[in-house]
């Protein structure tokens, strides 16, 4: 059998940026603490991790602590996906490939189709697979034991797991966006390894407008490289990174044509809201989870939007930001009411 190996979309196989061990790692302080000590005593005991479940906004690093958590333990780290494995058997044949102590590494892992997730359960509580094959009188059951090992499972949607599959995780961890400091760190120490010459205020130029996320740090920085490299010495100073991040249309806060097209939406053509999710998605053209899952939950993190009962509704700070004129109270209240 083949199993469905899978590589997210920024895994190129050895990316030089991102960090194999945990004091490597910048941010995450609380997260690295607890998963230091989960690893120790692991390690210490002889035992396998206890599955680990690595929830938040995209590009926060949760591919990255996967490799870490697999080098840590000195074990192999298999990729694979939710939408990946298709069938039962596709997760079979990942599983019994496994050696001892490995970790499986399941991104989306709350897209797992119904019958893959019940091939899971036994897996992960008792390391076995119980398969059924045939039907009627030739209906047979196994239970084939498994080596252990342990399941890391990222999703940024942790609500949408459902509750068998999140009890059986007994590491929960939760990544938060970074701050402009630390991602400045980050943006260093990626320049450092693409040999990349930047000063500190160019990266921390760079950090403020990367949304809280590495993924997209470590990409302005190549962008910004390229603008550096041709129009300017090549250093990336605030000044050419300002230059740069100007051009790519990403503001001081780090807001792309993007988001404000869907702000500007929102404001324009629905009064700022309340307006339902796929209504919204629908007036600029996306689909509802790129909104979700890409968009919001930045705008959210800066106060620009809220989600009420009744759908998506632009704060007073974000029409301040595009230079438009917030409804007065008044206007406001006549609108929700
Ligand atoms: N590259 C991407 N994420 C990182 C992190 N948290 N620390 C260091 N380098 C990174």
């Amino acid at each position: 059998m083949v199993a469905p190996e899978y590589v997210p979309e920024d895994a190129e196989v050895e990316n030089p940026l991102r960090p194999k061990v945990l004091s490597e790692y910048i941010g995450q302080q609380k997260v690295k603490e607890n998963l230091s000590i989960f690893i120790e005593a692991a390690k210490q005991r002889k035992e396998s991790l206890d599955h680990v479940l690595l929830y938040g906004p995209p590009g926060l690093g949760k591919t990255t602590l996967a490799g870490i958590i697999a080098n840590e333990l000195n074990v192999n780290l298999r990729i694979t996906s939710g939408p990946a494995i298709e069938k039962p058997g596709d997760l079979a044949a990942l599983l019994t490939n496994l050696n001892p102590g490995d970790v499986l590494f399941i991104d989306e892992v709350h897209r797992l189709s119904r019958s893959v997730e019940e091939i899971l359960y036994p897996a992960m509580e008792d390391y076995a697979l119980d398969i059924i094959t045939g039907k009627g009188q030739m209906a047979a059951s196994y239970h084939l034991p498994l080596p252990k090992f342990t399941l890391v499972g990222a999703t940024t949607r942790a609500g949408q797991l459902s509750a068998p599959l999140r009890d059986r995780f007994g590491v929960v961890l939760r990544l938060e966006m970074y701050s402009p400091q630390e991602l400045a760190q980050i943006v260093t120490r990626s320049a450092k390894i693409l040999d990349i010459p930047i000063e500190a205020d160019g990266a921390l130029e760079i950090a403020s407008r990367s949304r809280g996320t590495p993924r997209i740090a470590n990409r302005l920085l190549k962008r910004v490289r390229d603008f550096a490299q041709i129009i300017s010495s090549g250093v990336i100073t605030y000044q050419s990174a300002k230059v740069g991040l100007d051009r790519l249309e990403i503001d001081e806060i780090g807001l792309d044509a993007n988001d404000r097209r869907m702000l500007n939406a929102l404001i324009k053509f629905y009064n700022g809201g309340p307006v339902g999710l796929e209504t919204l998605a629908a007036a600029i053209g996306e689909e509802a989870v790129t909104l979700e899952d890409i968009y919001e939950p930045y705008l959210m993190q800066i106060g620009f939007l809220n989600r009420t009962p009744r759908g998506r509704c632009a704060t007073h700070a974000a029409y301040l930001h595009l230079g438009l004129t917030p409804p007065s109270a008044e206007e406001g209240q006549q609108r929700l009411f």
